[in-house]
């Protein structure tokens, strides 16, 4: 097992380039269960994440090839097996995507449950929901979900829940709609970019949609999709966690290929706490030079500020002057970082989906533990800072969202190497 480790860094200067969306290219990945076609996706980054959803692919008999430019195509080579197993699914959530699309065209599926995760439960009650108004039937049986249906309608749906709308589960349900009968209205959509990316390469495949990128989509279903070649949308978690690496070190950094607008909120909240933001087309630059001031971040769907970047911006407060206040709108628990960033001298007080940030004038390496993907990129900017050395076990989590990270940083004047943890068990 290997970790990082981090040492304290000058400010970073330069250019990154952001690799495609991870929460993107895993659905449009399931979508091409849809079609008997080969499909070309361009721009799958090279993640842990994209490796386990092409294993899951190729044993629902979809195997895909990657180029040497990256791209990956996809070739249909068998449409008998409909079960995700276990073993895949609870390395990655996002395996439930392959529901909707394997109850569409091969009229069955068994997904392993996907269980809760260090941020507490993640549960899949609207998914079902949405494929029952379908007209599927649907039971929990031995830890899988089993879903049959002849040929599934269209129906008028809700997708809202008490945190929001659900981006999986609105991508199951508009991927299944697709080759329903009739129309489907889905009301209270998830309206992040990644679905939106998702429908226009559903759109490319042939599906009928309106409304991509609103709370309601329409959906005219069709008797077949047909092969497509989709650009995946630029990674806005990937780009925003370099801006904070930018930010926290006091440096001058710059994202390139990102969409800016994907990005609003978050360069709302770099300006308040006192970094210089430039936007052009397709890139975003931050500077800092003065001290980083203290603000409230409030985590919802998009286009609020995203869930994903809470935890790198809490290590960003943590430096800041006065106190900050974060509040997790959409994962009440995902607070697994806190614990780290204490043992680096931050000053951080939980309380319920709350965290007090009160900030300090500098943090202290540390050895830390990378509990989940977003938490471990924070751990990691925090170590951009901290006197001293800073050791992230566990790196696995990083690699499964970010693309070589270490030599990305690095191309930035990040001090930091990936080396064997002989610790590790
Ligand atoms: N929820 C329900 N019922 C459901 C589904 C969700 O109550 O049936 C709740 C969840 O518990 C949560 C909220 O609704 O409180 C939103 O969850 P959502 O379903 O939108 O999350 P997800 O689709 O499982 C995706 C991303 C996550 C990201 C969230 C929120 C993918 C593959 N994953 O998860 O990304 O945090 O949306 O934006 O798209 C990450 O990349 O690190 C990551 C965790």
């Amino acid at each position: 097992m290997d970790k990082l480790v981090v040492s304290e860094s000058p400010p970073l200067q330069g250019e990154v380039s952001i690799s495609g969306a991870k929460n993107a290219v895993l659905p449009i990945l399931a979508a091409t269960l849809l079609t008997e076609d080969s499909c070309r996706i361009e721009g799958a980054p090279r993640l842990r994440d994209v490796n386990t959803m092409v294993r899951l692919m190729g044993e629902l008999g979809v195997p895909a090839e990657r180029d040497e430019d990256g791209a990956l195509t996809t070739t249909v080579v068998d449409e008998d097996n409909a079960t995700a197993p276990y073993d895949l699914v609870k390395t990655m959530r996002a395996s439930i995507t392959v529901l909707g699309p394997l109850l569409a065209r091969r009229g069955r599926a068994r997904v392993s449950f996907p269980g809760g995760c260090v941020f507490g439960p993640r549960p899949v009650d609207l998914h079902i929901k949405g494929l029952r108004a379908l007209g599927a039937e649907i039971d929990i049986e031995e830890g899988y979900i089993e879903a049959r249906a002849d040929r599934l309608k269209g129906a008028r749906i809700y997708l809202g829940g008490p945190f929001g709308s659900t981006v999986t589960g609105t991508a199951n349900v508009l991927m299944a709609s697709t080759l329903a009968e009739g129309r489907t209205v889905i009301e209270g959509a998830a309206c992040e970019p990644e679905v939106s990316d998702l429908a226009r390469f559903l759109v490319a495949m042939g599906a009928r949609i309106e409304g991509i990128g609103s709370p309601r989509l329409v959906v005219d279903g069709v008797d077949r999709l047909h092969g497509a070649s989709h650009r995946v949308i630029p990674d806005r978690i990937e780009a925003g966690t370099y801006l904070v690496a930018g930010a926290i070190t006091g440096g001058e950094v710059q994202v390139n290929g990102v969409r800016p607008d994907t990005l609003t909120a978050v360069l709302e909240k770099f300006r308040e706490v006192g970094v210089e933001v430039v936007e052009g087309p397709d890139f975003v630059r931050v500077r800092r030079h003065g001290p980083l001031l203290n603000t409230e971040v409030v985590t919802l769907p998009y286009p609020a500020f995203p869930t994903d970047l809470q935890a790198q911006f809490m290590a960003l407060l943590s430096l800041a002057d006065g106190v900050s206040i974060i509040t997790e709108k959409i994962y009440p628990e995902r607070f697994m970082h806190v614990a780290e960033l204490l043992r680096m001298r931050a000053q951080i007080r939980k309380e319920g989906p709350n965290a007090i940030v009160i900030g300090t004038t500098w943090l202290s390496g540390a050895p830390v533990m990378a509990s989940d993907l977003r938490a471990s990129a924070a751990l990691v900017l925090a170590g951009l800072v901290a006197r001293g050395q800073t050791e992230v076990k566990r790196v696995y989590h990083i690699d499964r969202g970010y693309e070589r990270i270490e030599e990305k940083l690095r191309a930035l004047g990040a001090n930091i190497t990936r080396e064997e943890d002989q610790d590790a068990p």
